[in-house]
This record gives structure tokens, sequence and C-alpha cells, in this order.
């Protein structure tokens, strides 16, 4: 089996969905605290599936974390658990420091000390799967060459800066004790289940709900944008053949300004559902306040995972945007879950 932590939320879930689509895939245990962001309505397909043992609880619980580990005997963890919305860090950063921190400072010990004891056999085959982000390395400006794995790290939001964190623990537990771990930092995501705080799928679900679209500052904000089944997909190659203490840059080369993605959805549902007034949805883009320290530009060299394991992106923008505009139009029952109570005092106290 292998242990994946935070398998409910948006990226976790899709590792789930896509490892169990293949009918010879060892199990998953998951671990998620289904916080705001954690969703069983996501894994409902995976119900049924005897592969599937999901455990509501905290990675940093280290008694549970040890019983899980005792009782299945995973052979890998994937550590995806983290709280991951910029702006909610800037708010309140402590659940940030306790769980991408503080957490998986406690994930690491519990599983070096599970580790320590395997025979030799099982013991060489073992990893800890870190998954971070690429907001590790700070801003880029315009015109520079890409994030390579060497970039200095410079995070700039209490966000980045736990995330760093966990990424410094998950390094330094392989130098000092032969802990084997593999670092992943991959750009932003989109893709089907993606919880509508973040850019896109709040601008899918506010234009056709006749909201304003809100861009952040001038929209001339870069981020380099991936499908969320190729992120999958590079996953399970690194945790097939990635080298054990290296860390692997992952992206989708989509690098694209904000404004131009908020447009692009807009002409897609201009095509798939037109406004009844027959005209666009960027009528509704308005531009808000900026995101303090809002990072301008990131964008991810991808050629080491390419050049070592062989990985590439399946999907581009054009194809990976259109799918997902299409899916939200598509889950209604799975919008109307999440977008709750908290979920409208989130936007209620960001937006308004
Ligand atoms: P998400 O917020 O959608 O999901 C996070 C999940 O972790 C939720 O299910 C939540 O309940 C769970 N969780 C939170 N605290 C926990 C704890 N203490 N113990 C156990 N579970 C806990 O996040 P996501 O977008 O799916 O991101 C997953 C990982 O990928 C994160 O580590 C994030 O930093 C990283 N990442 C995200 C992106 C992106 O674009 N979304 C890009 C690169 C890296
Ligand atoms: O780069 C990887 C990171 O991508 C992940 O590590 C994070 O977990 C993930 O949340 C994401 O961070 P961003 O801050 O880049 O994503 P977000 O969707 O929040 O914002 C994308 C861009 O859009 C960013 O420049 C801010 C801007 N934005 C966002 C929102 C929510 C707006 O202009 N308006 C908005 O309402």
């Amino acid at each position: 089996m292998i242990l994946v932590t935070g398998g409910a939320g948006f990226i976790g879930a899709n590792f789930v969905l896509d490892w169990l689509k293949d009918p010879n895939a060892e199990g998953i245990i998951n671990l998620d605290k289904l916080t705001y962001a954690g969703n069983l309505a996501t894994l409902a397909s995976v119900k049924n599936d005897s592969r599937h043992l999901f455990f509501q609880g905290e990675i940093g619980d280290r008694t549970l974390v040890a019983r899980l580990l005792q009782e299945h005997q995973p052979r890998a963890i994937v550590n995806f658990a983290a709280e991951s919305h910029v702006d909610r860090s800037i708010y309140g950063p402590t659940d940030f420091i306790d769980t991408n921190i503080v957490g998986t400072f406690n994930l690491l010990e519990c599983a070096r000390k599970y580790w320590g004891v395997l025979p030799d056999s099982e013991k060489r085959k073992f990893r800890f799967h870190h998954v971070s982000t690429d907001e590790v390395y700070g801003s880029l400006a315009p015109t520079a060459p890409a994030f390579t794995e060497t970039h200095p790290y410079e995070p700039n939001s209490p966000y980045s800066a736990s995330k760093a964190a966990s990424d410094h623990l998950v390094r330094a537990w392989f130098h000092t004790y032969g802990f084997p771990v593999v670092t992943t930092n991959c750009s932003n995501n989109y893709g089907p289940y993606h919880f509508p705080e973040k850019l896109i799928p709040l601008v899918i679900l506010n234009a056709i709900n006749d909201k304003s679209l809100p861009i952040y500052g001038d929209g001339q904000q870069v981020r380099d944008w991936l499908y969320v089944g190729d992120h999958c997909s590079a996953i399970r190659a690194v945790l097939v053949n990635g080298e054990l203490g290296q860390t692997y840059n992952i992206g989708g080369w989509n690098e694209k300004a904000n404004i131009d993605v908020v447009r692009t959805i807009c002409q897609i549902l201009d095509e798939l559902r037109p406004r009844v007034d027959g005209q666009s949805y960027a009528q509704q883009i308005t531009f808000v306040t900026d995101r303090p320290g809002h990072d301008r530009r990131y964008a991810i060299d991808a050629r080491k995972i390419e050049r070592e394991l062989g990985w590439r992106p399946a999907e581009t923008f054009d194809t990976g945007i259109k799918k997902t505009v299409q899916w939200y139009l598509d889950n209604p029952i799975w919008v109307e879950g999440v977008v709750s109570g908290s979920y409208r005092d989130w936007l209620q106290k960001q937006y308004s």
C-alpha cells in the first residue's frame, strides 16, 4: 500500500482517483483532516473500492500516524496535506505554520521511526514524497529564466514561507538521517474538483452566477498553469524512478497573465453557455485591490524531470481549460456541496 495525506483535497483526490483507475494498482491509505478544503464528495466514486481506506485525522497526530503505519505497512508516503491558499495565509497564518511546518515535522518523525525498523529489503524500497510548490522560489522578473531546481529559495507569503520551511525539513531529514525523500515543486494546477477560492474555479462559477470576476491589481501577474492530471502523472513518475534526495520541478510550459486566463474562460463560456443578454462574460471583469506582497511571475523550467524521468505534460492550456470549464458546467451537484456557508463567509471577507 501507499499512504497519501491530504487525499480529499484538490490534487490529492485527483491523485487517488487516477491511481485507482488502474485495476492492478496497490491500495491507498488516505489520511485527511477534512478542513474546509477537504471533501469526501470528490471521492464518492471510490467509496466502495476496498483498495481505498480513508481516515479522518491530522498529519501532526503522531499516535494516529504511527498506528496507520504499523497496521498498513505502506511502502511509500505521498504528502499532499497542507493549507494551500495564499490569501487565507495573509489573513491568518497560524494554520499554515501548524500544518505545513509542524505537521510535516511530526509526519517526518513518525515515518522515520517506522522506516528505521523495517527489514532491509523493505527499507530500501521505502520513500517519502513531499509535494511542494514553485512559490518557494519567490517572484521572477519578466524576462528572467524560469525556476530551475537550484534557484534560491525566496518565499514571499506566509503560505510559501511555510512550504519552504517544510521543504527544508524534508531535505535535512535526508542529509542528517539518510531518510529516503524526494521533493517535487509544482506550478499552478487547475482542473476538476478545484475548490472555488482559487482563481480559475472562482471565475467560472462567478461568471455563470452573474457575479463580478475579480482581478487583483492590473491582472498582469503571470502563473505557469498545469492540468492536475499531469501533476498526478508526474508524481507517479517520480515515485517509480525519482532519485532519492533529489528535487524535481513540475510545470506545464504554460505561462499566462491572469487577465488572459480570465478572458479565455469568458470566451469558452460565451460558446458553451452564452449569457441570456447575448453579451460576453468579459463584461463582468472587475479590477480589485491587489493581494499584499503579490508575486509578479512564476515559471517552471521542467527540463530535469523530462530529461531524467521522461515526463511531459499531456495537456496544453487550451485543451485543459476547455475540459475544466466543461467539468464545472457538468457537475452542479459537486459545486453546490462546496459552496457552503463558510465558503460564502470567505467570499464576503475577501471581496466585500
Ligand atoms: P487543498 O487545499 O485543495 O487540499 C489540502 C488537503 O489537505 C485538504 O483535503 C485538507 O483537508 C487536507 N489537510 C489540511 N491540513 C491537514 C492536516 N493537518 N492533516 C491532514 N490533512 C490536512 O490543496 P491542493 O491544492 O490539493 O494542494 C495539495 C498540495 O500540493 C499542497 O501541499 C500544496 O502546497 C501543493 N501544491 C498545490 C498547487 C496548486 O496549484 N493547488 C501547486 C503546487 C503544489
Ligand atoms: O504556484 C503554485 C501555487 O498556486 C500553489 O502552491 C498554491 O497552493 C495555489 O493556491 C496557487 O497559488 P496562487 O496564489 O498562484 O493561486 P490563486 O488561484 O489564488 O491565484 C492565481 C493568480 O490569480 C494570482 O496571481 C492571484 C490572482 N487572483 C486570484 C484570485 C483568487 C486574482 O486576480 N483574483 C482572485 O480573486
